[in-house]
């Protein structure tokens, strides 16, 4: 796992969004993995104004979200497809057909999970998959007990999400208890993973992700069996990191790798 502490959710969004931009121009019909929540938000507001002042192009780009709330129309204003539109899609160029959240309202939860699958499949695989971490260590919506080969499913949401998710519903009883979730395998096949964390609030389940063992219980602690993982989290929610005095040392001497700095790395010296 590769960690960046950057000083605030600032610019944690303006890394997150530079490091997304960069790789939508290496190769412009790459496929993405979303996350909804209040993380991502201003990444998204970044990534807008990149399109808009810079011309950052994304109409050959492809997405995925990660999960979506049963029950909820995609027109519900609490369903993660209508904060897609808003927060993303309504103000990019991604085209319509290219845009994939996975289906809430349906009544054939099964079929739909395994389109789902099959979609990703069919687009190649998520080349970055992008992601959020709840406060009890979920990515998407994959609760602590889920399996870490889970496929995209139905998921019961824990206490713990429906307490902070409550925020955005007028009340904790309008909180919908299901979702629709990609697997903890399926995050695992992305090429490539970018985790966000900003705030206090997370962490301890930043430090359990990264310095804990690897456990269901905290299921983001998976991600340690990925090979090409970047986690970018903000002063607040890497507070609890043990070793991250090491995190920015491997950083300073990446630096000084990437720009042929080799004398400075004792590299040359006679
Ligand atoms: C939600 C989403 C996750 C998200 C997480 C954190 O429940 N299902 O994908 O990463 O919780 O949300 P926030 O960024 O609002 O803290």
């Amino acid at each position: 796992m590769r960690i960046i502490i950057e000083p605030d959710h600032v610019a944690v969004a303006c890394r997150a969004a530079r490091l997304v931009a960069d790789f939508i121009r290496g190769k412009p019909s790459c496929v993405l993995g979303l996350p909804t929540g209040s993380t991502p938000l201003g990444m998204y507001r970044e990534l807008i104004r990149l399109h808009r002042d810079e011309g950052l192009d994304f109409s050959e780009v492809i997405t995925f979200n990660l999960d979506e709330y049963i029950g909820l129309a995609p027109g519900h204003r609490q369903s993660y497809r209508y904060y897609m539109q808003e927060n993303f899609l309504d103000h990019v160029n991604i085209r319509s057909q290219n845009s994939h959240v996975p289906d809430g309202f349906t009544r054939d939860f099964e079929g739909s999970c395994d389109l789902y699958e099959q979609a990703i499949r069919d687009a190649g695989g998520i080349d970055l998959q992008i992601l959020g971490i709840g406060s009890d260590g979920h990515i998407a919506f994959n609760e602590p007990g889920s399996s870490l080969a889970s496929r995209t499913r139905i998921k019961a949401l824990a206490s713990e999400t429906i307490r902070d998710n409550a925020r955005f519903f007028e009340s904790e009883a309008d909180v919908p208890r299901l979702a629709i979730t990609v697997g903890i395998g399926t995050i695992l096949e992305a090429r490539r993973c970018l985790l966000l964390g900003t705030g206090s609030a997370k962490a301890s389940s930043i430090c359990a992700m990264v310095e804990g063992p690897v456990t269901a219980q905290v299921p983001a602690s998976v991600l340690q069996l990925h090979r090409d993982v970047l986690v970018l989290v903000d002063q607040a929610a890497g507070e609890q990191l043990q070793r991250r005095a090491y995190y920015e040392e491997v950083e300073r001497v990446r630096q000084l790798l990437d720009a042929g700095e080799l004398r400075q790395l004792g590299i040359g010296k006679p």
